[in-house]
């Protein structure tokens, strides 16, 4: 029989093709590290950028002015939760992000600041979000299309 793999250095050859291409299954597995991050707190960066065109710009944007006090990245049940206080609350009507509005952790009216919590699947990625103000005293009310972009993430996360 003339079968190629008669042969005994086709053999060798195939073996390591064999072992090659299972170390490169391996390696480019996806990365699970993310995911493995254990459920906490971690404070984070967090700033907000303008939008320009439906694209994030590299400038800061107002919405910035209205954050107080740390960030947080907030892991439960290997899902990613960032949270960050907002001030003016009563003017900041809405906070959405990637579509669906933040939720409210907890808010202190006399002080009139809010800390919000949205989900973050992927913090390497900016997201896209929008802002609703509603401040008739002053006749400011509007809304506009900002970005969140996260730094300083955990190892494991970056
Ligand atoms: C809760 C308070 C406020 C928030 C969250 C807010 C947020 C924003 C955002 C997101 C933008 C779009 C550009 C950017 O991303 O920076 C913007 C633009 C602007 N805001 Fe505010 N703002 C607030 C209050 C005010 C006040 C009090 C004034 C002035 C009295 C003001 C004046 C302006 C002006 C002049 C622009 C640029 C005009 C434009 O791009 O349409 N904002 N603001």
């Amino acid at each position: 029989m003339n079968n190629t793999l008669s042969n005994p250095m086709s053999k060798v050859v195939a073996l390591f093709v064999a072992v090659v291409m299972l170390m490169a299954t391996l390696l480019i597995s996806p990365d699970k590290a993310a995911a493995a991050l254990p459920d906490g707190q971690y404070p984070i960066g967090v700033t907000i950028l303008k939008d320009v065109n439906g694209q994030p710009s590299t400038e800061p944007s107002m919405t910035n002015s209205y954050i107080v006090g740390p960030k947080f990245l907030n892991v439960r049940n290997g899902k990613n939760y960032v949270s960050f206080t907002f001030t003016q609350s009563k003017q900041i009507t809405h906070f959405k992000v990637n579509g669906v509005d933040s939720t409210v952790v907890s808010q202190d009216l006399a002080a009139n600041t809010r800390v919000i919590e949205f989900e973050v699947p992927n913090l390497t990625q900016t997201s896209s979000a929008w802002i609703s103000i509603n401040w008739p005293e002053i006749n400011y009310v509007n809304s506009y299309n900002v970005w969140v972009k996260y730094d300083n993430l955990p190892v494991g996360l970056n």
